[in-house]
């Protein structure tokens, strides 16, 4: 039984397995002529945390490969968790209706921990600022798409950086390929966590902190902005503080590289200008839409097919 549950967990064959299949599944999207793979499966989708894209994008990734759906949105309101029960028994009885669950949860860890008892597959869909591994996955997919190649790159990410589950994600599957470098630029109050550096040193992986965005603006073949995780803040006093301490202006393109190409998971809130949504280099749109054809291969990874 294979779980989704962390970019940690995966090795390069397996990401090399499922760009590939990501790019087959493109392929049949956009020819109209999809393979009907799974048929007999039920995909059930619960989701305690807001959430446009993941779910959506999950939902009809089963949708089009011919599963059926079951979905549980807003589900701290909506599920019997409102009542009281505990995660493990809802996942328990998930188990025993749908072949795979896909689930998001505002507590970092717990789909790890539900799915050590879980009888079906668990795909984590994000778990509060820890992680969000089929991000990660959309994220590698986009690069190599819009740069050609997944090594030899200069890339920033920028904003909320102590929060960003998407950040934490990419950096470990990024850190496969050769020759890349991060560089990490945020307001010191929104620095990676001092247990993201150990990691990253640990690991030898190649990387610079700044918070100035001038500075790495001409370098980079990308920058990957992220919101401030309004939802993670002990107080709205200090969201308040910080929320608007780092924003993408249209006056910073010009010093961007032409090829290079700006991402953000998306939802976007003030951290990047309007107008940015107009220049080529702006991936974000193309980025979501790519979460489909790998949320596709994620379910015939997951069922070995
Ligand atoms: N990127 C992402 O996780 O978006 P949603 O919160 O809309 O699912």
């Amino acid at each position: 039984m294979k779980h989704i549950l962390s970019s940690l967990q995966f090795k390069k064959e397996d990401l090399e397995k499922i760009l590939k299949r990501a790019s087959v599944m493109e392929g049949q999207c956009k020819s109209g002529k999809i393979k009907k793979l799974l048929e007999d499966k039920i995909i059930a989708c619960i989701f305690f945390e807001p959430s446009t894209r993941t779910r959506l994008s999950f939902e009809a990734a089963a949708l089009k490969l011919g599963a059926k759906v079951i979905s549980a949105e807003n589900a701290m309101e909506s599920s019997s968790a409102f009542k009281g029960e505990n995660i493990g028994d809802t996942t328990r009885i998930l188990c025993s209706y749908a072949d795979v669950v896909v689930i998001r949860h505002p507590q970092a860890g717990v789909v790890e921990a539900v799915a050590k008892i879980s009888t079906k597959p668990m795909i984590n869909a994000g778990d509060g600022a820890n992680q969000h591994p089929s991000q990660a996955l959309l994220d590698l997919y986009t690069i190599k798409k819009e740069h050609g190649r997944l090594s030899n790159l200069q890339i920033a990410f920028g904003g909320d950086l102590l929060n960003s589950r998407t950040m934490r994600s990419l950096v470990p599957l990024l850190a496969f390929y050769l020759k890349n470098k991060f560089y990490f630029v945020s307001p010191k109050e929104l620095a990676i966590s001092r247990e993201f550096r150990n990691y990253l040193t640990k690991n030898k992986i190649s990387f610079e902190e700044t918070s100035n965005l001038e500075k790495i603006l001409s370098k980079v073949d990308v920058l990957y902005m992220t919101r401030v995780q309004k939802e993670r803040f002990a107080s709205s006093r200090t969201y308040e503080k910080v929320k608007d301490l780092f924003i993408l202006k249209n006056a910073h393109l010009k010093f961007l590289k032409k090829n290079a190409i700006i991402m953000h998971a998306l939802p976007k809130v003030n951290e990047i200008e309007a107008d940015v949504d107009l220049d080529s280099r702006a991936t974000y749109f193309r980025q979501a839409q790519n979460g489909l054809y790998v949320r596709m291969a994620l379910f015939l990874y997951v069922f070995g097919l």
